[in-house]
């Protein structure tokens, strides 16, 4: 846990320090056995040598009017998009999209931090230059996905695990040294397939074991269970469920002795099931959201970073907006991929005389979801597009 001197008021991390940090540093985990001839003796986990770091990365990423651009598809989700558009799934139209995305001017005033896949966080944009210093340049902070993907659980009620543990502490420190300064790791909870005691404790575990290692290298964790939107239940059968997850996920976040300082949450907002036909107000989602987080999730924890699970882009800004209409203990922010970027990849088509239109489009959105950190959002003059929900049943990511 936090030692006193990490709970001071800690600057945000500015470019020098972060270039400064890109140099090689050698993680240290310290395991201090407490009094080894008591038979119940505790075993404390001293705080990472990183914890300054992680707490001065978290509130960079959770400073007012920013929020994630999530673009961490796999190659095959990225696939999927590119197939919408007419486009072939190769590494060159990939590299062609995320420069796109990347290169927006002024991005960096309405996003702090990017989510990549592995092959964006080591890849060029197509005029040459690091993925990872452009963003830098822009004042976003560059994100990792290090989960390895859901598997079928076996023993469940045809739930899913999130793999990726193995090797994870030196994927880690070489994602560190690549300039990566966060992680993510989404695992999913199934409303309509129970969700088993099981499936909700693995995931909790899951979680909580990537966060320790995560921080013992010197990236913030997001702790993303996404709660799916597939379902016909109603929105206080989410708020059920959600309390359960969350309640697991902080007993193993403390068990696993996670700095709560130095994490990320990346909630699902609570919502009816996609297929529930009494649908909710941003103002109902408001108050069920911020009911859940006001009982589940500690003060300490710096920011919480909502994804849009299928919502329509327009749907995901008002909703957020609706949040932060009265101070919340949290930055209260997005962390969005589809509703950041369904406008702008069809925008785009693949067409390189339609890149400025496409980013222009970018930061429309963002600026959005910028106004709707901030709570002052109106909701004036967007696209009949933008008001399309994205919801795909069974979606993986
Ligand atoms: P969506 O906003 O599309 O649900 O993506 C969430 C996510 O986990 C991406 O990192």
């Amino acid at each position: 846990m936090a030692s006193a001197s990490l709970l001071k008021s800690s600057p945000v991390l500015d470019k020098s320090e972060f270039l400064k940090g890109q140099s090689l540093r050698q993680p240290s985990v310290s395991v201090v056995r407490c009094h080894p001839t008591n038979a119940t003796s505790l075993t404390v986990r001293a705080a990472s040598s990183y914890a300054d770091e992680l707490i001065k990365t978290a509130k960079t990423v959770a400073s007012p009017g920013r929020g994630i651009l999530a673009m961490d598809e796999s190659n095959a989700t990225c696939g999927k998009r590119l197939a919408s558009i007419g486009l072939e799934n190769t590494e060159a139209n990939r590299q062609a999209y995320r420069t796109l995305l990347v290169s927006a001017p002024g991005l960096g005033q309405y996003i702090s931090g990017a989510i990549l896949f592995e092959e964006t966080l080591y890849q060029s944009t197509v005029d040459g230059r690091k993925i990872v210093d452009v963003l830098i340049e822009q004042n976003i902070v560059p994100g990792i996905k290090v989960d390895k993907g859901l598997v079928p659980l076996a023993g469940s009620n045809d739930e899913s695990w999130c793999q990726g543990l193995d090797g994870l502490a030196s994927r880690s420190a070489a994602y560190y040294q690549q300039g990566a300064r966060f992680a993510k790791w989404r695992t999913v909870v199934s409303i309509p397939n129970g969700p088993s005691a099981l499936a909700v404790k693995e995931a909790a575990w899951g979680l909580a074991r990537y966060a320790a290692i995560s921080q013992d290298n010197g990236l913030v964790p997001i702790v993303e269970p996404e709660i799916l939107l597939d379902g016909e239940h109603g929105i206080d059968r989410t708020f059920e469920v959600a309390q359960k997850v969350w309640a697991e996920v902080f007993f193993y976040l403390a068990e696993n002795n996670v700095m709560f300082e130095g994490i990320l949450l990346k909630p699902s907002m609570v919502t009816p099931g996609a297929e529930c036909k009494d649908r909710a107000t941003p103002q109902q989602v408001a108050d069920y959201t911020l009911s859940l987080l006001k009982r589940r999730i500690p003060p300490a924890v710096p920011g919480i970073m909502f994804l849009s699970g299928g919502q329509s882009e327009v749907e995901a800004t008002l909703n957020l907006n609706a949040m932060n209409q009265a101070p919340n203990p949290w930055h209260v922010s997005f962390s969005y991929a589809r509703a950041l970027q369904n406008t702008c990849l069809k925008t785009w088509g693949g067409q390189p005389e339609n890149v400025k239109a496409a980013q222009d489009t970018l930061l429309v959105r963002a600026k959005a979801n910028s106004l709707a950190q901030l709570g002052k959002y109106t909701g004036e003059g967007e696209s009949d597009e933008a008001k399309q929900g994205m919801f795909v049943k069974g979606y993986v990511y």
